[in-house]
């Protein structure tokens, strides 16, 4: 019995318990002359901890007008659309002293202690994010159940959409 216990809790993988963890990072700069990702890379930075790493050189600044595109995506067999997909004016938002809790609101604030973004336009400098790291408690206001995600974030200036980030993540509801 014990013999087939073991066994069992082998073949499940129940050795390699699923942490939550980005497990793939694309950039893609559509208009090369706007700006170039010169990083666009995971980082690990000890057991079972990966940092999101970012730094795109910007071209054609100051940049004035900015909308970001938010749409979270759960992996079946494929890629599906899951729990939000929004368009929301950056700048806009960014001005607003009290921002409601969203989806925009979330995402800004997991990234602002990481990155150079967190403040209102204009942006006059490179976009930088270093060592942002994914933990649960970011979603405790939209508990996701446990499985491989992709975000994907495309920004858009002046109207123009000019670059797209896919963060793929395996998420664990534990
Ligand atoms: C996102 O929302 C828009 C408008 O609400 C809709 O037209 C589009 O099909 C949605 N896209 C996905 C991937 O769900
Ligand atoms: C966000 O972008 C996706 C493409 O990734 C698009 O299908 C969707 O319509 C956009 N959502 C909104 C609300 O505009
Ligand atoms: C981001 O900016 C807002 C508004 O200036 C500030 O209240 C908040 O503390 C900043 N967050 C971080 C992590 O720096």
């Amino acid at each position: 019995m014990w013999f087939i216990l073991i066994i069992l809790f082998l073949a499940t993988g129940g050795l390699s318990i699923p942490r939550t963890r980005y497990n793939n990072l694309e950039c893609e700069m559509f208009d090369p002359s706007f700006g170039t990702f010169n990083e666009c890379k995971l980082k690990v930075l000890g057991r079972d901890i990966v940092g999101l790493n970012v730094f795109a050189t910007m071209n054609k600044l100051p940049i004035l007008n900015v909308k970001v595109n938010l749409s979270l995506w759960r992996k079946y067999s494929g890629y599906r659309s899951f729990m939000f997909n929004t368009t929301f004016d950056f700048c806009k938002f960014m001005a607003k002293s009290d921002k409601k809790l969203s989806f925009q609101k979330v995402f800004i604030d997991m990234i602002a202690a990481f990155s150079n973004v967190n403040h209102t336009c204009p942006f006059e400098h490179d976009i930088i994010v270093r060592n942002l790291v994914l933990k649960n408690d970011y979603f405790k206001y939209f508990p996701l159940p446990t499985g491989q995600y992709k975000l994907q974030i495309m920004v858009s200036v002046d109207k123009r959409w000019v670059a797209n980030l896919n963060v793929h993540a395996f998420i664990a509801d534990d």
